[in-house]
This record gives structure tokens, sequence and C-alpha cells, in this order.
């Protein structure tokens, strides 16, 4: 039986040492805001935004939550965009994903500052993590890297294979375990022979949106299995990408759904809020 990467326990560690660090910056002065927007009312968004914002209070992040109806427009969201990059009090700005159909995605990433782009999805932070430079890596993938640096387990020389090419997780997962000089695998709906590219891998993160999607026969006996999908099984039961138990018999190492990589996101999103106030007041951020 694997053993669990267990998200809740790295995810308090990461929090004790944000409050801490939060304290500090209070003493001089600084308090860090996150200002997260969110328009519609998409349930699961919803929850998400619920989320951040406790875990804001929790290390004692300012956040102001900006909850706009379906019908805004884009002007009205590029607006409160703009209004928000030239707030001094707010450091973090983050849009809620999806917005609703009728508003496009990429022209606010573009309009929120690369210096407050604390989900690291702006095309200027995407290019940093391409050339190596981690000023904000983005939170999914970060919480991955968190989860496997806490177990001890070095990307190095291993075979690394993502499921999934996404622009929020699969590509910039990609990225920090090839810094990290893991051999890495990017698969997707068209890739060929799915279960042996996977097989060979000793490191498999799935991020794929559906429901026990790895089963055991693509596990090699042995390898680290991550899940970053959340969704809902047959019975409505919350559930991650990977069938657990068949796979957990073979894995050395899993993440379980909820509570493993669900809770780093959110720490990730902490920290680089931390960050980003920190280089907003010229103070150095020591790298954890
Ligand atoms: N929707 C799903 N995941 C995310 C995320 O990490 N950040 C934002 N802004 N929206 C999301």
């Amino acid at each position: 039986m694997a053993v669990l990467l267990d998200g809740k326990a790295a995810s308090a560690a990461v929090r004790a040492r944000l409050k801490e660090e939060v304290a500090e910056l209070k003493e001089k002065g600084i308090v860090p805001g996150l200002a997260v927007i969110i328009v519609g009312d998409d349930p699961a968004s919803r929850i998400y935004v619920n989320n951040k914002k406790k875990a804001c209070a929790e290390v004692g992040i300012y956040s102001e939550e900006f909850a706009l109806p379906a019908d805004t427009t884009q002007e009205e969201l590029l607006a409160l965009v703009a209004s928000l990059n030239g707030r001094s009090d707010i450091n973090g700005i983050l849009c809620q994903l999806p917005l609703p159909a009728s508003l496009e995605e990429k022209p606010v990433i573009e309009a929120i500052s690369p210096l407050k782009d604390v989900d690291a999805f702006h095309a200027a932070n995407v290019g940093h993590i391409m050339i190596g430079d981690f000023s904000f890596v983005p939170c999914t993938p970060a919480g991955v890297m968190e989860l496997l640096h806490v177990a001890g387990i070095d990307p190095a020389g291993k075979d690394c294979v993502v499921i999934g090419r996404s622009n929020i997780v699969g590509k910039p997962m990609a990225m920090l375990l090839l810094h990290e000089n893991g051999t890495v695998t990017i698969c997707h709906s068209k890739t060929k022979d799915l279960q042996a590219v996977c097989a060979r891998a000793d490191i498999l993160v799935a991020a794929v949106g559906r429901a026990k999607f790895v089963t055991a026969d693509m596990v090699k006996p042995g390898a680290v299995v991550v899940d970053v999908g959340m969704n809902r099984d047959e019975n409505g039961k919350l559930c991650g990408d990977v069938d657990f138990g068949p796979v957990a018999e073979k894995a050395s190492y899993i993440t379980p759904v909820p509570g493993g990589v669900g809770p780093m996101t959110i720490s990730m999103l902490l920290q680089n809020t931390v960050k980003a106030a920190c280089l907003q007041n010229a103070l150095l951020f020591d790298k954890r």
C-alpha cells in the first residue's frame, strides 16, 4: 500500500510559516492584500473563492472580494482590474476562472499587472517560468512540487509523465518537473498508447478532469502518483482523476482526493501573495 502524500499536513506547515512572515511584515507596517474577483454564480467557483478568503484570514492576509454579476461586461471587468492594479494596498489580484461564456478570459489575465499576478497566468510570468525564473509559480503545480519536496522525492533523472496540457496545470507542471531535472512527457487526448506511456512513469501526475481516469494498469509498480483532479463519481462523491484503491496498491506514494493537492494550491496562492507584498515593498522574500 502506498504512502499518502498528505496535503493537509504539508499545507498546515506552509501556512504556519506564512503566518509568522505576515506578522513580521505587519511590524514593518506592511499588510499583504489580495483581491479576489468572481463573476457570476458558478457553485464550484464560489466554494474555491470562499476557501481562498478563509485561508487569507487564517494567515493574516487582507482579502477583498469583488463579486460581479454574470452579465458584467468585458469593459467593466477590465476597469475593475485596472483600478486594482493602481491600489497600493492590494498586492495580488486573482480572477477566478472560468468566466461566464460571454466574457473572454485572455484579456483579463493580460490586464492584471504581472507584479500582482499571484496565479502566474500572465504571459510575462509564463515566459519567466520557461526561462527558469520563478518569481511567481502557478499555484497547483507549485503545490505538487512542495508535496514532493516534503516527502523527499527528487524528480532528477526520473521519468515524469503529466497527463493534461492545460495552461493552469499541465504545461507549468511539466516546466517545474523539467527545472528539477525530470525527463518529462506531456500526454493529451491525441497521445498514442497512453497506457504504455503512463506505465513507464516514475512520477505520474494526472490533470485530466475525468473521474477515475488513471487505472492500475497505467501505473508502474512503485511509481509516485499525484492526482490533481477534483471530480464527482457516479454517486456524486468527490473523487480525483485516479482510481485510488487499486492504484494505491501499486504505487509507492499517492495523493488522496480530497486532502492531497487541493489544500496545497491555496497555500501556494498565499505564498505568492506574501511574495508579491515583499517584492512591491522592495523586501527580499527568502526562498523556501
Ligand atoms: N480556476 C481553477 N483553478 C484556478 C486557479 O488556480 N486560479 C484561478 N484564478 N481560477 C482557477
